[in-house]
C-alpha cells in the first residue's frame, strides 16, 4: 500500500533519518520544558463532571487554544452550546478547540489529531499520595490527575509539531487538532459539532489519530478496536410508597425481589450471557486473530494479582484477552432507590431501578440489543406473575469500533514504533468505549488509528494517575516519526 520508488526512497530515507536525529535531539533537550508545560496543564482542575469547576475548564480550553495559536496554527474556539444539569440549571459547555497547520497549495495528506483536556474528579482525600493537581515526579513517574488521560498525549502532539517548526523543517503532512473538554462525561455537544464541520474543517482530512488510551505492557502498542456499550435502566414499581417490612412484609410482592430476579437472569455465574441472540451476533474468532492474541505480551498472573482476586473467569491469555476485548459482557452497576447506607433499615422500597450495561462488539447492533434485552426481561418478569410494573429503557447505545491493521495507516504506525523503540508493536484492543472514534468515522468516513503512548500502569481514572517521563518523551518522538510515516502513504 505504501507507494515507493526504490531510488527516491533510499535518498529520502537517508535525508529523513538525518532529520529524525535532529528532531530527536531537539525533544531530548526540551524535556524540562515539556514537563513544565504538563505541570501547568495538570494544575488546572478541568474536571468536566463538577459544575463548580466549569470556570477552570473554560480556562483550560483557552490555554490550549493559546498554545496552538503561538505555534502559528489557525485556531478556533468553537461554541457548542449549553448543557442541562439534573437540577434544571444550564451551564455553558467548554468550547472545542480546532487548530490547523495546513500548507495550502501543497499536496500533503492531512491528519487530524483528536484529544481531550478535561479530567476525572480527584481529591487528595480519595487516597492520592500526592496533590493530584500538583504534578510530582517520583522515580521518573509524573503523578497528577489527567497526566496520562489525556493531557500529556495532547501536549506530546503539540510538541511534535513544535519540534518541526523550531528546527525550520516543513511538516511532512498537514496537521489539524480537535481538542474537547467534555470527554470524561460523554462528549456532550461534540457529535453535533463534528457533523456541522463535516464539509469545512473535516473536508480535507485524510486520517484521524486518537491517542487516548494506553499500552498493554511495557511493549508499545497500536490499538485497533474498542468495545461499545449499551446501558440499561430496568425500573420495577410497586406500592405507592416505601413500606415497613415489619408491618407489610409478607403481604406485598416486593419490587426489589422482582428486580434481583430479573437481573440474575442476564448472565450465568460462569459469564455466559443468557439473553437470546446476543452471543450469536458476535463475530467469529478467526485462527488469524487467535495467533495475533497469542503473540501479545501479557501476563495473566500479574493481571490477576493487580485486580486482587483468587481466580479469573479465564486462565489462558488468549481467552482472557478475547473476553476483555472482543466478546460482550454484562455488568450490573447499581440499584437506584435501594437502601445502601451503612447500618440496618427495614424498608421495602416502592420503586427500584436496576442499572446494568452490556459491552458491545462486532457484529452487535445497539438497536437490536435493546429489543433483545427488553423482550427477554419482560418475558422473565412475566413468568414471575408479579403485579408490579417493569419498564426497561436503554439510555446509552454506543457502537464498537474496529480497524483493519493491514491498512497503510497501521503499517505507518508499525514503522514509527520500530524507528523509535526498535521493537514491533503489540496490536491490541480496548475493552472500554471511546465513542468519538465511531462518531468521527461515521460522520467523516475517514480512516482512524489509535496510537497510544500511555503506560499500562498509568492508573487512568484512579488514584495516583501518572505518566512516565519515558512514555511522554519517547511518545513525542513517536508522534514526530509517525507524521513522517503517514506522509509516505500514497494518497488516493
Ligand atoms: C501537486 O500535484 C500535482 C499533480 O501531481 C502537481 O502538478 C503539482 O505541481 C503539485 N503541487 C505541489 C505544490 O507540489
Ligand atoms: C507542589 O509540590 C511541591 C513539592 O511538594 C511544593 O514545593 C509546591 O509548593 C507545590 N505547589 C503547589 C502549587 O502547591
Ligand atoms: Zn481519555
Amino acid at each position: 500500500m505504501i507507494h515507493r520508488c526504490a531510488a527516491v526512497v533510499l535518498l529520502f530515507a537517508a535525508v529523513y533519518s538525518f532529520e529524525y536525529e535532529e528532531l530527536k535531539q531537539y525533544v531530548d533537550s526540551h524535556e524540562g520544558d515539556y514537563i513544565k508545560a504538563l505541570r501547568e496543564w495538570v494544575a488546572i482542575e478541568s474536571d468536566s463532571s463538577d459544575a463548580t469547576k466549569r470556570g477552570e475548564l473554560h480556562q483550560m480550553m483557552e490555554v490550549v487554544g493559546e498554545k496552538l495559536r503561538k505555534l502559528g496554527g489557525k485556531v478556533e474556539l468553537v461554541d457548542i452550546g449549553t448543557q442541562q444539569l439534573p437540577d434544571g440549571e444550564t451551564l455553558p459547555l467548554p468550547k472545542v478547540v480546532t487548530a490547523e497547520f495546513v500548507d495550502d497549495g501543497g499536496n500533503k495528506s492531512t491528519v487530524c489529531v483528536y484529544g481531550h483536556v478535561d479530567v476525572q474528579p480527584a481529591k487528595k482525600e480519595d487516597g492520592w499520595s500526592t496533590d493530584p493537581y500538583n504534578l510530582t515526579d517520583i522515580n521518573g513517574n509524573l503523578y497528577g490527575r489527567g497526566a496520562s488521560d489525556n493531557k500529556a498525549p495532547v501536549l506530546a502532539w503539540i510538541h511534535a509539531v513544535e519540534a518541526y517548526k523550531a528546527l525550520n523543517m516543513e511538516l511532512p503532512v498537514n496537521v489539524k487538532f480537535l481538542i474537547e473538554g467534555m470527554e470524561e462525561t460523554g462528549s456532550n455537544g461534540l457529535d453535533a459539532m463534528v457533523e456541522s464541520k463535516k464539509d469545512s474543517f473535516f473536508s480535507d482530512v485524510d486520517y484521524i489519530i486518537i491517542s487516548d488510551c494506553g499500552w498493554l505492557s511495557r511493549r508499545p502498542a497500536l490499538t485497533y478496536g474498542t468495545r461499545g456499550n449499551c446501558y440499561f435502566f430496568a425500573e420495577v414499581e410497586g406500592p405507592k410508597q416505601d413500606l415497613h417490612s415489619g408491618v407489610y412484609g409478607g403481604t406485598v410482592i416486593e419490587p426489589m425481589t422482582d428486580l434481583i430476579g430479573i437481573l440474575d437472569s442476564l448472565i450465568s455465574p460462569s459469564g455466559k450471557i443468557l439473553v437470546p441472540g446476543i452471543r450469536e451476533a458476535v463475530a467469529h474468532f478467526s485462527d488469524e486473530e487467535w495467533r495475533m492474541y497469542h503473540d501479545i505480551q501479557f501476563d495473566v498472573d500479574s493481571y490477576r494479582a493487580k485486580i486482587g482476586v483468587d481466580r479469573l473467569m479465564y486462565n489462558n491469555k488468549v481467552e482472557l484477552l478475547a473476553h476483555r476485548w472482543r466478546h460482550p459482557t454484562v455488568s450490573i452497576h447499581g440499584i437506584e432507590g435501594a437502601f445502601s447506607a451503612p447500618g440496618t433499615k427495614t424498608v421495602i422500597p416502592a420503586k427500584v431501578i436496576g442499572k446494568f450495561s452490556i459491552r458491545q462488539v462486532p457484529d452487535m447492533e445497539p438497536a437490536t440489543v435493546e429489543k433483545q434485552v427488553t423482550e427477554y426481561l419482560q418475558s422473565v418478569f412475566a413468568k414471575r406473575k408479579s403485579p408490579n410494573k417493569l419498564k426497561v429503557k436503554m439510555v446509552i447505545g454506543a457502537k464498537p469500533w474496529l480497524a483493519d491493521t493491514k491498512r497503510a495507516l497501521y503499517e505507518a504506525g508499525k514503522a514509527a514504533v520500530k524507528r523509535v523503540f526498535n521493537v514491533d508493536p503489540d496490536l491490541i484492543r480496548e475493552g472500554g468505549t471511546i465513542p468519538v472514534a465511531r462518531t468521527l468515522e461515521d460522520v467523516t468516513h475517514k480512516e482512524i488509528i489509535m496510537l497510544p503512548i500511555g503506560g499500562f500502569d498509568d492508573g487512568l481514572h484512579s488514584q495516583n494517575e501518572k505518566m512516565s517521563r519515558f512514555n511522554y518523551i519517547e511518545g513525542t518522538k513517536l508522534f514526530i516519526s509517525y507524521l513522517h510515516e503517514v506522509s509516505q502513504i500514497k494518497k488516493n
